[in-house]
């Protein structure tokens, strides 16, 4: 059965799209179809992780939100940069990217003329049926917004990323609220960028105790993804780093 998972966080900057595209490639490479949808239609960028040129893009998700195009011809298959295999069509495992306009004129008219969220809500079930994904992956825009609420309604499985932030922590319970009046079927909470000094033991039991759901993964703020600074897919220049490892650790739970 495939799986809507929706990647948040109530501030920016918390490594949605870093975490997202890792997530995405791992659990792809243990055999599976997965989609990644940048939502994140004021401020996208996921795709620039995956090395692709906005020029590249014939056709990007505002398209589709605007009737101009199918959602299946506004996604972008990405397996042979992502994991450097390819097999037929069907096969698996696969990924595909669906990303949002970088151009002006496109985030101007969304954030004036704003868009149809339910044609968002078909777009996701097409891309699965279509597609034939076992994963949805959802980049989102950080806080509260229509985006949000429509990621936390539909998906399966909801992580929310925060940082170990007084700001974070506030802005998070009021997510984590929102999520629990929706009834969302799974919370899951990773907490990104801590630092070495920082009692992880702590802080996971900080987390896990204020918010009453899992932390399923507590990655360190490291200069090695710092320095790759969102110009590739950390798991796949540093396959045995720590963090890389905590990532497969979340991916695995995500996959359970
Ligand atoms: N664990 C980490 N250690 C160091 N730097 C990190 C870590 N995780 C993410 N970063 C860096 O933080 C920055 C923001 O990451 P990213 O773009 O993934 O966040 P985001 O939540 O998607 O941001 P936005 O809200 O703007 O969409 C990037 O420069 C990224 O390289
Ligand atoms: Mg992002």
């Amino acid at each position: 059965m495939s799986k809507i998972v929706a990647i948040h966080s109530f501030r920016g900057g918390t490594g949605k799209s870093n975490t997202t595209a890792n997530l995405s490639v791992l659990i792809a490479r243990a055999g599976n179809r997965v989609g990644i949808i940048d939502t994140d239609i004021h401020s996208p960028g996921i795709h620039v992780i995956f090395g692709r040129k906005p020029e590249s893009f014939h056709h990007t998700l505002n398209d589709y939100l605007h009737g101009k195009c199918s959602i299946k011809q506004a996604a972008y298959d990405v397996t042979e940069s992502a994991i450097g295999r390819v097999g037929p069509d069907d096969e698996r495992p696969r990924i595909f990217l669906i990303p949002s306009s970088i151009e002006v004129g496109e985030i101007a008219k969304v954030l004036r003329e704003g868009y149809d969220v339910a044609r968002l809500n078909d777009g996701f079930q097409d891309l699965l049926h279509d597609l034939k994904l076992d994963y949805l992956m959802i980049d989102t825009h950080p806080g509260v917004n229509e985006e949000t609420l429509l990621s936390i309604a539909i998906a399966n499985s909801f992580v929310l990323i925060l940082r170990p932030d007084s700001q974070d922590f506030q802005g998070t319970a009021v997510t984590l609220e929102l999520a629990r009046r929706l009834d969302v079927e799974r919370i899951q909470v990773i907490v990104n960028k801590i630092p070495p000094s920082m009692d992880r033991e702590l802080l996971r039991e900080q987390v896990e105790s204020g918010y009453q759901a899992p932390v399923i993964g507590m990655l360190p703020l490291c200069n090695e993804m710092a320095e790759l600074a969102s110009s590739g897919v950390f798991s796949n220049s540093h396959p045995d780093h720590p963090l890389t490892r905590e990532l497969v650790r979340i991916a695995d739970q995500i996959m359970n």
